[in-house]
């Protein structure tokens, strides 16, 4: 019991949706947390791409598995690493996963699923796509996590009222049917919330040109960021929202703190030269992410690999998400 025990504490799952190439939101929001995690020995770490939470918006049916191969692409050119953790493509574990979020459907209702601010904002966005899909699609993240028994989910803030929803499923599914689901939490990284380019909002792949790509070149970056808006560059107080705002965020992640200060100094001085500070921050953005794209090329090179990790990663990952879900079916009278 001990040992169950201890092992239930640290387990670790996270996912990220096949809705387009990985950014610098998921990328400083989710992936970097995954790999610090993943690089702990005290936790025993899962990740997926969520490739059927993506049906639940307009998508392509017709590219949406090589996107999802792309984002498994991503994954591991950003290091993480099929030796040190499962990782697999949701739809390969379809049975488990579909199964498990309909359960655990039992002990929520209605009412709370339509009040969730993210349910709010995507019936905004896709009025003509209000379907059960998304409505339950908290339910069908909170069965990806439970599955494997998470208590550590490393996401950006945005996703903190779905792992309310998570936590309120594992009490209740805990309290009801006696089972023994800890209650998960947000693994945070100092850049769970990345802005968005333009402004104002966060990046995000489904706001044209709000984002910069983990797969743009120097040239591509340089040119979005010169796409922000700024002002004169110069003032009394340094601005609390907005571009400038948000170009010092930017410059705080990738060039340091020192850096951001230096430029907020400059603000209530001789004035900030935005041409210099973006070409700078351009570069150091770039720096970043050449080795994952580097990393990639590689990859690529290596397509029977990657078939072969995509298996893996759904063989490991079955072993627990099959234990859980056998358990679940016990406690709820349906085996
Ligand atoms: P998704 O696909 O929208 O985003 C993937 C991850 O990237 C983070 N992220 C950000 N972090 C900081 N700043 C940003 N601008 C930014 N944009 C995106 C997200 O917080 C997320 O961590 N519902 C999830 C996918 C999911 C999942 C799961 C996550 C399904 N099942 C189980 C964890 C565990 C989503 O839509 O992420």
């Amino acid at each position: 019991m001990f040992l169950k025990k201890e092992i239930m504490k640290n387990r670790v799952l996270a996912g990220m949706r096949p809705t387009g190439r990985l950014h610098l939101g998921n990328y400083l929001g989710a992936a970097k947390g995954m790999l610090t995690l993943q690089d702990n020995p005290e936790f025993d770490t899962t990740f997926c791409v969520v490739d059927i939470h993506a049906t639940t918006t307009p998508y392509d049916p017709k590219t949406l598995q090589a996107s999802a191969r792309d984002v498994f692409i991503d994954y591991l050119s950003v290091g993480l690493d099929p030796e040190k953790s499962s990782i697999f493509i949701q739809s390969d574990l379809a049975d488990l996963v579909t199964q498990l979020s309909f359960y655990v459907s039992s002990v929520m209702s209605v009412a709370r699923m339509q009040h969730l601010p993210t349910f709010k904002d995507k019936k905004k966005q896709y009025p003509n796509n209000v379907n059960m899909a998304l409505l339950n699609y908290p339910l069908l993240m909170a069965a990806d996590i439970l599955m494997f028994k998470a208590s550590k989910v490393p996401v950006g803030i945005d996703q903190e009222p779905h792992l309310e929803v998570a936590r309120e499923v594992a009490r209740k599914m805990n309290e009801q049917f006696g089972l023994d689901f800890p209650e998960p939490t947000r693994f945070a990284t100092v850049g769970e919330y990345v802005p968005s380019l333009l402004g104002e909002g966060k990046m995000s792949k489904t706001v044209e040109g709000s984002s910069i790509e983990l797969s743009d070149n120097l040239d591509t970056i340089l040119k979005k960021l010169k796409r922000s808006p700024t002002d004169s560059g110069h003032g009394d107080k340094v601005p609390t929202e907005g571009g400038v705002v948000n170009l010092l965020k930017f410059v705080e992640l990738f060039e340091g703190e020192e850096s951001r200060k230096h430029y907020e100094k400059l603000y209530t001085s001789s004035g900030i030269r935005y041409g210099d500070l973006k070409q700078q921050l351009a570069e150091a953005i770039f720096a970043e992410i050449k080795p994952i794209q580097e990393k990639r090329v590689e990859l690529e090179k290596n397509p029977e690999y990657i078939d072969k990790m995509i298996e893996l990663g759904a063989k490991k990952s079955r072993i627990i998400a099959e234990q859980t879900v056998m358990e679940v079916k016990k406690s709820m009278g349906l085996s």
